[in-house]
């Protein structure tokens, strides 16, 4: 049987080499030069793909071209570029690659994963239909009240970081009304579970079956026993993750107003039975990725805030000047204030660009044969924007390394010279709905709390310099730092805010 793998895999193989061979009418974009067969497969596999793919651009430039196996692969490293191609020409490069990896795993559902088609098309609309919901006053309520819960809880505990429930119960109780206690709740514990499956199938060039689609159809290649023991036992808790909260509401187990709530409350309205079946399918597949989009990310994105905070206390004081004379001591921030405190928008800005939370996007696929300067993009070439890069650009960014707010600062405001990194960081496109959700919480941890670095058994600070690891979704470590109240007064105001 192996011989019958291995001579398939050549045949396709075969085939891949006489569709991508560099042809002077069709020039692919230059790219590293790969290995027959496997192609570049090997080139993809690093520990941080993203300072890889930047060091190539160095040598090819801003558009390269890659193989792995059969599939053809661009990853773009100019936001210019990335603007060009999945902004100005959506109609073509808005899809995602297929993969028989996340079907495998269930992960599949995931708008942000999902090829163009009929799911893709229904998960969208309805995932779009409700996204406002994420910033309408409503949830700015749900948000408020969570990051103020959140705020008590980290009194008095000197030691304590972000690895808390606070993003989890946001998000739980807007997309499903849910109140979630603590890390230990079942729904947390599922939803932890199932994103470290995700993470471990998204190491690039790992599981070769989603370059090779033809392999299915091989079935001792698909893809491997190891994984498919992996997909068999991460299936259960994905699907957990995705139908448990989603069924609690349809079965009235909580009637606590939701984005869930509402879409159901108008399925209902639909009279076809089939129909209804099928939108609640669609209204499940939204609802979750809904909430796996934004739990990980924030996440990240806070404990980014926290190590360069506690690595830079000259720029925590300089945020608390001005949160002193904007909020003032009598009150904490609210959303309100943010256009009035620029200081603090360019920290947020500053985490967002200093480690991506997603280094290397999250990856589309273009649906037609398309040229872009000259060069050849074909038809299914998985598109990959290496938004590190670009947001460590020592032309748009000088010192790209080093953590420092005041590269956006211009005579006291946002100098609108400097690319937002929101424009990259959220991805290239249409504005990401999303895009302030860490504000209040960074806002507020200034406003009554200072960020330390963490200190061993002898007493001595330990270094809260990170770095970035990880695969789709990225994230700063170690953690080296701890929360302190400001003041007795900063204390006393955490204490007596409810609402
Ligand atoms: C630091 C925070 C976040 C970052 C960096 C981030 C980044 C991204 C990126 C890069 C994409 C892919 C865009 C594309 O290429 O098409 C995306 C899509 C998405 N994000 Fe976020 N995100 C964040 C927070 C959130 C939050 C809080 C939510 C939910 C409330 C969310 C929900 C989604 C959804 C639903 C999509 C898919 C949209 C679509 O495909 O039409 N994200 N995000
Ligand atoms: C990238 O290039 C830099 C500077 O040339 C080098 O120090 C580094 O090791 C390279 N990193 C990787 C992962 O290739
Ligand atoms: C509904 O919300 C209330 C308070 O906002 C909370 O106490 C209750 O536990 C929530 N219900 C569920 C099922 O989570």
């Amino acid at each position: 049987m192996l011989s019958t793998t291995t001579l398939i895999v050549l045949a396709v193989s075969g085939i891949a080499v006489l569709v991508f061979r560099r042809n002077r009418l069709r020039p692919l974009p230059p790219g590293p030069p790969g290995w027959p067969i496997i192609g570049n497969l090997f080139d993809l596999q690093q520990e941080y793909p993203w300072i890889t793919y930047s060091n190539w651009s160095k040598t090819y430039g801003n558009i390269i071209f890659l193989r792995a196996l059969t599939t053809p692969m661009v990853i773009v490293s100019s936001a210019e570029i990335a603007f060009d191609l999945i902004d100005k020409r959506s109609a073509i490069y808005s899809s995602r690659p297929t993969s028989v990896v996340d079907e495998m795993t269930g992960w599949g559902f995931s708008l942000s994963l999902t090829p163009y088609g009929q799911r893709w098309r229904n998960v969208r609309r309805i995932t779009h239909e409700y996204l406002h919901q994420m910033v309408t006053p409503n949830y700015r309520d749900k948000q408020t009240k969570h990051i103020r819960a959140f705020l008590r809880q980290c009194l008095g505990d000197t030691g304590r970081q972000c690895n808390s429930e606070l993003i989890p119960a946001t998000v739980f109780d807007i997309v499903y009304g849910i109140t979630i206690k603590d890390m230990d709740d079942d729904y947390v514990k599922t939803v932890i579970e199932a994103l470290e499956v995700v993470e471990e199938t998204k190491v690039p060039g790992k599981y070769w079956v989603d370059f090779m689609p033809l392999l299915k159809y091989v079935p001792q290649w698909v893809p491997g026993a190891a994984f498919v023991k992996f997909a068999a036992r991460s299936r259960p808790v994905v699907e957990e993750m995705l139908n448990k909260p989603f069924d609690a509401v349809r079965e009235g187990k909580t009637v606590n107003d939701s984005i869930a709530l509402s879409m159901l409350a108008k399925i209902e309205l639909q009279p076809d039975i089939k129909k209804r079946e099928e939108e609640e399918m669609y209204a499940r597949y939204a609802t979750g990725t809904l909430y796996s989009g934004a739990v990980e990310t924030t996440f990240s994105l806070l404990q980014t805030f926290f190590c360069g905070m506690a690595m830079r206390p000259d720029i925590q004081q300089r945020a608390r000047q001005e949160l002193d004379s904007v909020v003032g001591p009598e009150r904490l921030p609210t959303y309100d204030d943010k256009d009035r405190l620029p200081y603090v928008q360019a920290i947020y800005m500053e985490c967002l660009r200093w480690m991506t939370t997603i280094p290397l996007g999250v990856p589309h696929s273009v649906t037609q044969d398309d040229y872009y300067n000259g060069y050849f993009i074909p038809s299914g070439t998985i598109i990959i924007p290496n938004a590190w890069h670009m947001l460590h650009n020592p032309e748009d960014y000088p010192e790209p390394d080093k953590f420092n707010p005041d590269r956006f600062i211009k005579d006291g405001a946002i100098n609108p010279a400097i690319r937002d990194p929101a424009t990259i960081a959220f991805g290239f496109g249409r504005r990401h709905f999303a895009k302030d959700t860490a504000f209040l919480v960074i806002a507020s941890i200034l406003h009554a709390f200072d960020v330390k670095p963490s200190i061993d058994e002898n007493g001595n600070e330990l270094d809260p310099t990170p770095q970035l690891h990880g695969s789709l979704v990225s994230f700063p470590s170690p953690l080296n730092y701890r929360l302190i109240s400001r003041s007795e007064a900063a204390e006393k105001l955490v204490r007596t805010t409810e609402l």
